[in-house]
């Protein structure tokens, strides 16, 4: 399996005062309110009775940091699938196990996450360290993913941004607020080609009807990409830099040579990178209003996250003065009044689609005579599944499939090709009708 290849920043770990784990209070706040469409997801949109029962309920949470905000997020999605299966009359006896995977980065500090895991947990749990941006499970493995103010994290900065030659070259900033088209348009770039390694992992890793469940840093379509509290802070912070540079204390070059490798998606571009993914129905996509907390507030959040950042590059000495100016600057700006009227996040929910088994059985592969004159038959099993109306065809041979709910399947193959000839596929259909509950 190829190894992804990332850029791995972690929130400050530990419980200090500059500690992700002390400073992550306002994205507690958020999950709490996406608490209620998560568990309406889990009650209308899980269909629990195509799951085995003998094997455990999987939850992943990808982007879980070091706690404590993983660990709530996790409960919830426990006890509401706990409940889903309590009322419903076939499953209410067979609840299953749960087995839960916390995800982040290999520099994650996974210490102090193991050791905050409530003592009184209801599940099995297991560190996985990776970037999400490749494959981390085996495929059709897991039930329910979370993610939660992680995907606004690039796998790295797009290139064109460091070189001097490129009309993207991002002089004396650190984000594409105010920046050229080119600059804007290579972020966006960077964030689809992550975001599809996403889905394109997960949607191998996501058993069919699964659940997937993202809260994500946004911006709303109407207003332009760049004017988006989250993407203008980090431009107040471009511009504390810009200041420290200009009484000597950094040079120019070293921030023309800096960029945070974060973008703010749109309602419409997770849209589009959905479709174009194509194994994944949304079952929901909601845009939220987050008010944001005070300055002091706002500069430590954004300091546990993103100190490390700028301590690789610029080095630890400075980090107290560029905070305090950070502070200072979005006290004296109109950002954190203006930014909360609108709504700066997206909450989503992805279902996998189904797989369904249109039609299985012996087929005549070949048929010939042999040096004494008998005729030989060689006969081989075709299996052909569908996800919705997308063909994927097991086994090569030539003539047709007949489902045992009508869905039907006619192909000849030439050489080592196969044409599908006609294709009919029954939603829902094919092995052992569904029952609801
Ligand atoms: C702001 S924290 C969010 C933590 C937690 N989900 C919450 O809601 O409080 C973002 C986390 O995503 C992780 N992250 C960013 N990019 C990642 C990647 N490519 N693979 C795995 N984790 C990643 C970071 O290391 C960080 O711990």
């Amino acid at each position: 399996m190829a190894k992804a290849v990332a850029e791995t920043f972690p929130m400050n770990g530990g419980e200090g005062v500059h500690s992700y784990t002390q400073n992550s209070s306002h994205q507690r706040d958020g999950l709490n309110s996406s608490k209620a469409v998560i568990d309406e997801a889990i009650a209308e949109k899980l269909d629990i009775t195509s799951f085995s029962t003998s094997d455990p309920f999987t939850i992943a949470d990808f982007g879980c940091s070091t706690g404590p905000n993983t660990f709530v997020v996790v409960q919830n999605v426990v006890d509401a699938i706990k409940l889903k299966y309590q009322k419903c009359p076939s499953l209410s006896r067979h609840i299953p196990e749960f087995q839960v995977y916390f995800n982040d980065h290999i520099d994650n500090d996974f210490n102090t996450l193991f050791k905050s895991i409530p003592l009184e947990k209801k599940y099995f749990a297991a560190g996985v360290p990776g970037s999400f941006y490749g494959r981390l499970f085996p495929k059709a493995s897991l039930h329910f993913v979370h993610s939660s103010y992680a995907l606004q994290w690039l796998s790295t900065v797009p290139s064109e941004l460091l070189d001097k030659n490129s009309p993207a070259r991002n002089k004396g900033r650190v984000t594409y607020g105010n920046a050229p088209d080119e600059v804007v348009k290579a972020f966006k770039a960077q964030f689809e080609k992550d975001m599809s390694s996403f889905l394109n992992a997960r949607a191998e890793e996501v058993i069919p009807g699964g659940l997937m469940a993202l809260l994500l840093v946004a911006t709303p379509d109407e207003i332009p990409s760049p004017k988006s509290i989250f993407i203008g802070l980090f431009d107040l912070m471009g511009s504390c830099l810009m200041d420290m540079a200009k009484i000597g204390i950094l040079s120019e070059a070293e921030i023309d040579s800096f960029n945070l490798p974060v973008y703010s998606t749109t309602r419409k571009e997770m849209e589009e990178l959905v479709e174009i993914n194509g194994g994944f129905t949304i079952e929901d996509m909601e845009q939220l209003i987050h008010m944001a907390p005070d300055a002091e507030k706002c500069s430590k959040h954004l300091r546990a996250g993103m100190e490390n950042v700028f301590k690789e590059h610029f080095g630890s000495d400075i980090m107290d003065e560029l905070f305090d100016r950070f502070t200072k600057k979005i006290e004296e700006s109109l950002i954190l009044s203006e930014g909360s009227l609108t709504p700066n996040e997206l909450f989503v929910i992805l279902k996998r689609k189904e797989t369904v088994v249109v039609g299985s059985g012996m087929i005549r592969r070949a048929w010939w005579k042999d040096p004494n004159g008998f005729e030989v038959m060689e006969v081989g099993l075709v299996v052909v599944v569908a996800a919705r109306l997308e063909m994927v065809v097991q086994g090569g041979c030539w003539g047709s499939v007949f489902g045992g709910d009508g869905g039907r399947v006619l192909w000849w193959r030439m050489g080592e090709g196969l044409i599908l000839v006609e294709a009919k596929v029954r939603d829902g259909g094919g092995m052992g009708e569904k029952v609801g509950c």
